[in-house]
């Protein structure tokens, strides 16, 4: 019998330069920062922008959109992937880059999804059954990969009939 044995995950993120780049991603991250100055969130003031390119090629790109009755309130990340596969169910969303302002608005803050914008992520991955790569934007220039969420939701909840 298995008794006290563990079982562990290969999470890991990688730290990537913004010099280091395509111009893909680069563009994703500009865009990410814009939709960022633009979002909804007077009671947090933290504004997260999300910048999305599907299979395609079409890049779009969102914000969080709060609302006085807080829970209300929508992420970036699934405001974005939410539309993109209301428009295009059929088209795969390859690369998501997340931003967020700090709320002083003196530069970029560390974010990373919160745990229903992960789960909303591994839905779209499952669905076409490919990983979505992460971009995380830092204070620091840097940014955080992950190759698929996966790397930041690990023993995710995938199979209703396990
Ligand atoms: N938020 C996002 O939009 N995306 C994230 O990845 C983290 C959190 C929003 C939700 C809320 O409007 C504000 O940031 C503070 O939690």
């Amino acid at each position: 019998m298995e008794k006290n044995r563990k079982i562990s995950s290969n999470s890991s993120l990688e730290i990537v330069q913004r010099e280091d780049l395509d111009a893909i991603r680069l563009n994703l991250a500009h865009l990410a920062r814009k939709a960022a100055d633009l979002a909804y969130a007077p009671y947090s003031n933290f504004r997260v922008g999300a910048a999305v390119v599907l299979e395609d090629g079409q890049t779009f790109w969102a914000n969080n959109q709060e609302n006085i009755c807080f829970p209300v309130g929508v992420c970036a990340e699934r405001i974005l992937l939410g539309y993109t596969h209301a428009n295009f169910p059929h088209l795969k969303p390859e690369i998501l880059v997340i931003a967020a302002l700090k709320s002083d608005n003196s530069g970029l803050a560390t974010v990373t999804p919160c745990g229903l914008c992960r789960q909303s992520i591994s839905e779209f991955e499952m669905k076409f059954k490919a990983p979505l790569e992460i971009l995380m934007c830092r204070p620091d220039d840097t940014l955080l990969r992950a190759s698929g969420i996966d790397q930041l939701l690990p023993y995710k909840f995938e199979d209703l009939n396990r």
